[in-house]
Formats: C-alpha cells, structure tokens, sequence
C-alpha cells in the first residue's frame, strides 16, 4: 500500500521569525492519522522549521538540492549541508525548470544525489498548456521522467522513498486544475512510462504520485477518490493552516478507506 502524502510547498515564502511558529500551528493542526505531511520552507526557515516540529511527525523538506557534494557553486546549497535541516526535498519544480534553466538531466543527477545523501526525492513532472492543449501532455511528462531517471538504480530509489509530484503548469498559482479524470490518466501514464519504458515493473506500483496545482481544502477530495493519486503537493493552500487542516483531514478520511479496502490498519 502506497502512502499518502501532503507535501506544503512554501516556495519564497515566511522568514526565519515566522516560518517556525507557522509550522508549530499546522503540525498542531494535522495530528491525522495515516497521512505523511511534509513542509518544505525556504533554506533560511528550514532550522526554525526543524526546531518547531520537534516531537511531531511532521517532516522537513527542502525545495532544491546542488547535485555537486561540494566546491565553487556561488548561491547554492550542497546535501551536506542540508542533512540535519531536512529529510526530503523537491527536486525539478517547474517554476525551477522556468527560472533556473533545470534540464532533465540536471534534474536526475539531482535525484542521485538527494538519494546517495538520504533525502527523499519529490520528482516534479508536468505539462505547459499549450502542450496539453495539443495533445502531447502524456508525452511531455514522458520525456520528463526519461530524462530524469534513465539509467538509475530503481532499488535504490525504491529504498529512499522516491515520490512524483505531477503538476500542470498552466495550474500552478492560477486557480485552474486538472480535472481529477486528467490527473488519474497522468498518474497511470507515469506508472505504464515507469514500468515499461523504464524497465521498472513491478516497482512502479509503489511510486507515489502527488497531483499539484491549485490544490485546496475544498478539492482535493476530488483528486483523493482516484485511487492513482497520493495525495497532494500544495503551494498557495500550504500557507494557511485551515486550509491544512482540512487537506489533512480529507487525505486521513482516503487513508482510511484504502487501508479498509485492503484489509489493514491505518
Ligand atoms: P499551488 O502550487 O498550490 O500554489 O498551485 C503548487 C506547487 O507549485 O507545488
């Protein structure tokens, strides 16, 4: 059985003197059971955000990670320096992919690296609307993953918990989703690109799938009742603690349902 996971992407948002209170309140808020909750606070925040989730289970999550252990890379921030600050980290953002050049290929050595140092790796996969709009979405996503994971060692992903977040660009930021149909039918074309084009098999049904964009309180159980997604990767939503609680809470109500679908405990 796959987890389910709500990941808080805070993306260039909170500073040190509030990000670690904000986190206090949504851990405080979320004590759900069955559902892994992940907040991923810009670099500065990550310690305060640590030293506030003290004695919850909610992790901690970086947004990018240098896939060079070390050496003259001015601005960057290397998984060495991250380990203690952080257990997971998003890698391949698109607003990542737009701003910062990030090739497919950088992103996998990325992935390599968050892996070979113990970070979980949330890859982010997605379509721009014009893409989608003319019928390539799948596609695109399928180059996406080819890109990033050809050639990798999939145990080794498997082990280190790697998650997909699939996130249509057009729906990052602007109030627009995925319909949960089109959400599902990506979820399972990044499974079938998994298994068959990328020779993982089987070990592609463990792979969580997130959907991303627009994500809120009051829809996220549309893309909860399809059995191929998660749970959710939330940007905007991710600041306002009602709106976590209540992602949480609806995700808690999924975990139930499938742990009874197949006969466990949450
Ligand atoms: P959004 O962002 O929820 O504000 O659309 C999601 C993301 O970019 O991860």
């Amino acid at each position: 059985m796959r987890p389910l996971i709500i990941a808080a992407n805070w993306k260039m948002n909170t500073t040190p003197a509030d990000a670690g209170e904000l986190a206090a309140i949504i851990a405080a808020r979320t004590e759900e059971p069955g559902v892994t909750r992940v907040i991923c606070p810009p670099y500065v925040c990550l310690a305060a955000v640590r030293d506030a989730l003290a004695g919850t289970n909610v992790a901690v999550g970086a947004q990018n990670v240098h896939h060079e252990l070390a050496g003259a890379y001015t601005g960057e921030i290397s998984a060495a320096a991250l380990a203690g600050l952080a257990t997971w980290v998003i890698l391949g953002h698109s607003e990542r992919r737009r701003d910062a050049m990030e090739s497919d290929e950088l992103i996998g050595k990325k992935l390599a690296r968050a892996i070979s140092s113990g970070l979980r790796p949330i890859l982010c996969v997605g379509e721009l609307l014009a893409e989608r709009e003319s019928g390539r979405a799948v596609e695109v996503v399928a180059n996406q993953l080819r890109g990033a994971l050809a050639g990798k060692d999939v145990e080794a992903l498997i082990n280190g918990g790697f998650v997909i977040a699939y996130e249509p660009v057009w729906a990052i930021g602007t109030g627009r989703t995925a319909s949960s149909a089109d959400a599902a039918a990506m979820a399972e074309a990044i499974r079938s690109t998994l298994a068959e084009d990328l020779g993982w098999g089987k070990s592609a049904e463990l792979v969580p799938v997130l959907y991303g964009g627009s994500v809120t309180s009051a829809n996220i159980g549309e893309f909860l009742a399809e059995h191929s997604i998660d749970g959710g990767l939330v940007g905007g939503a991710s600041l306002k603690p009602d709106e976590m609680a209540g992602m949480v809470a609806r995700a808690a109500i999924t975990a139930m349902a499938r742990a009874a679908a197949e006969g466990k405990p949450v």
